[in-house]
């Protein structure tokens, strides 16, 4: 995701620009750019970098002049974080500028269009095909030219607009991606979110999806989709400037658990085309893949943990075994991978320095890398034979969650399209797999409702000293990221084990009172989990229990239940993994911990 600012007012924008875009820098921070209008037409200036440096290259603004005015801030989806590829984008004659936050969805087919009208394109964005639309529609009338641009748009886009021939005049358009509007006293604004407007204005207008607006520093007029104008109602912000910057939650963790429905969403729904999985422009079909005798899936941390669960879905679907393999070990083995292995890495940032290290040690073996990243342009980005971006926007927690949960939905969607690759699921079992990943977004929204209790919990055992997850088939993967959260954010010792691994040796730890964490959300299983769960009992543990919504069995033995919802076995962990998160969330709260930045921990470990 990006942040996209704008002003007009009867003051120089570009000061006001920058410092609403600095608030706006957790967004994405790629690159960053301005543009304004005023009686010298349309100035602009941007780069690649943080905002900090557009601020030293433009002297905090002074070398823009002009009254009205847009900014933004990126976060790179479609093209790697260069000059060229930042917004503003403007067209040729310099006559409008184009600040976006979403994915045109459409913009290939827009893009040969325009080719054929002679239109030449400067960068490798989507966002530029906006700005050269406005050129071709303009016939002197700023609406009528933005009305048919945006009519031509598919996907999601938040926009501003500046036209040369009309300083001081700014229009604003909102679809399927955040924009509000600031009411101020002779000059207005807008923004992705209120982060960037509560300095200056706590009067906001929410726009609608599908409505755009026209602004100047004594009105905002605000249109529906055909044109004609609607009510714009004001709303009094009651956040300050702090909490708006985390959308109005205590933490970016809770924030970002809870923007995990939309960041998956993101992640998937752009890729299921038609009811076909499309990855981009992976050019890895069936012929690459048929050579492919063994996966090698490598990462450290939560993205490893991902990894594990995707051993058990690609396994299943494509009958390819799938080795996991550690980043920071398989560097320094002799690893037997050749040109019939495909290397699966996995990082959120693509900067990590053992992941990176042990691609290069696979590719010097012969092995195809392809990598899973958050990050464009990253360095393991680069290394890369093939890549799939997570899309997931900037995670700012030292934590990951929607980081390793878009990393989980991506694993999936690449499983599925692999296996129809090989042929080696039906085509009505991939009709069905497609179904249950497009419902991915609402069962983590389910998972979120269904345990709004779940600090009250939490508080019950906050105190432990020590805390055990246990589970079986992709369940353990999901309890070895589960206890990855805890002891990250709360400092409590925790250790997840395989359920069948207890008897040996583990259960001599299990006394009075102990909590047991154990995951049990399959169901072809769950008599060995109970099981198991009967075993730590009669030793004197407490068992905390993760289970499917309609599981009534286990509420016979557990103290307290966690409910998933019920969700196709294969993709049980995205949607098991959101309580736990929330779990040692408040455990953390509870504790007074630094939730957001855990001591000892980085974002990024770019060191060995
Ligand atoms: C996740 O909560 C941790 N901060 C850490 O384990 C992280 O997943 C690991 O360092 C890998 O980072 P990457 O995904 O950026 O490569």
């Amino acid at each position: 995701m990006c942040g996209i600012v704008g002003f007009t007012g009867n003051r120089n924008a570009s000061s006001v620009l920058l410092d609403g875009l600095k608030k706006l820098e957790y967004r994405g921070y790629d690159s960053a750019g301005i543009a304004v209008s005023g009686e010298q037409g349309i100035q602009m200036d941007k780069t690649c970098g943080a905002i900090n440096k557009l601020v030293e290259k433009t002297n905090d603004g002074a070398t823009l002049e002009g009254k009205a005015g847009i900014g933004h801030t990126r976060w790179a989806t479609h093209g790697a974080p260069t000059d060229e590829n930042a917004h503003p984008h403007l067209n040729k004659d310099e006559s409008f500028a184009i600040v976006h936050n979403g994915i045109i969805e459409n913009y290939s087919q827009l893009r040969e269009e325009l080719r054929e009208f002679g239109y030449e394109f400067q960068s490798e964005t989507d966002t530029e095909v906006i700005v050269h639309l406005l050129d071709h529609y303009y016939t002197g009338d700023f609406r009528i030219a933005v009305m048919k641009t945006i009519a031509r748009l598919e996907g999601s886009y938040a926009l501003g607009v500046l036209c040369a021939e009309h300083p001081g005049e700014i229009y604003a358009v909102r679809e399927n991606a955040p924009l509000i509007l600031g009411v101020g006293v002779e000059e207005n604004y807008f923004a992705s979110d209120v982060t960037a407007l509560v300095a200056n204005t706590k009067n906001v207008i929410y726009l609608e999806d599908g409505q755009f607006a026209h602004i100047t520093a004594d009105d905002i007029s605000v249109f529906n989709a055909v044109g004609s104008q609607v009510e714009a109602n004001i709303t009094r912000i009651a956040w300050d400037i702090e909490a708006a910057e985390k959308g109005g939650y205590d933490h970016f963790m809770l924030k970002e658990i809870i923007e995990q429905p939309n960041a998956i969403k993101a992640t998937i729904e752009p890729r299921i085309q038609n009811d076909e999985i499309v990855l981009d422009d992976l050019a890895f079909g069936a012929n690459e893949l048929k050579k492919i005798n063994k996966i090698v899936i490598t990462a450290c941390g939560s993205a490893y943990y991902a990894g594990c669960q995707g051993k058990y879905i690609i396994e299943e679907l494509c009958k390819i075994p799938v080795e996991m393999d550690l980043a920071s070990e398989l560097r320094y083995r002799n690893p037997l991978i050749d040109e019939n292995t495909l290397l699966i890495a996995v990082s959120q940032s693509g900067e990590t320095a053992d992941t990176i290290a042990a691609m290069k040690e696979c590719k010097a073996r012969g092995a195809t890398v392809l990598s899973i990243v958050n990050v464009v342009g990253s360095t393991i980005a680069k290394l890369s034979d093939y890549v799939i971006y997570t899309w997931a926007g900037p995670e700012i927690a030292v934590a990951t969650t929607k980081g390793y949960t878009t990393q989980v939905a991506t694993i999936d969607l690449l499983a599925v399209y692999m296996a129809k690759q090989l042929e080696t699921i039906s085509d009505e079992r991939y009709v069905e797999l497609i179904h249950s990943i497009r419902q991915m977004p609402a069962l983590v929204q389910r998972s979120i409702d269904l345990n709004t209790n779940i600090h009250e919990v939490a508080k019950q055992y906050a105190q432990k000293d020590s805390i055990f997850f246990i589970g079986r088939y992709s369940d353990y993967a999901v309890s070895l990221e589960g206890s990855l959260k805890l002891k990250e954010i709360s400092y409590i010792h925790s250790e997840a084990y395989p359920a069948g691994e207890l008897k040996h040796g583990t259960i001599a730890l299990i006394e009075d009172e102990r909590l047991v964490i154990a995951l049990a959300c399959h169901e072809r299983l769950f008599d060995k989990m109970m099981s198991n769960i009967k075993e730590v009992k009669a030793r004197g543990a407490c068992v905390l229990g993760v289970a499917l919504e309609d599981n009534r069995e286990i509420f016979k033995e557990a103290d307290h239940v966690i409910a998933v919802p019920n969700i196709d076995p294969l993709f049980v962990p995205i949607a098991e993994i959101i309580p736990l998160q929330l779990f040692s969330y408040y455990v953390a709260l509870e504790n007074g911990c630094d939730i957001d930045k855990p001591k000892n921990l980085a974002k990024s470990v770019t060191v060995e």
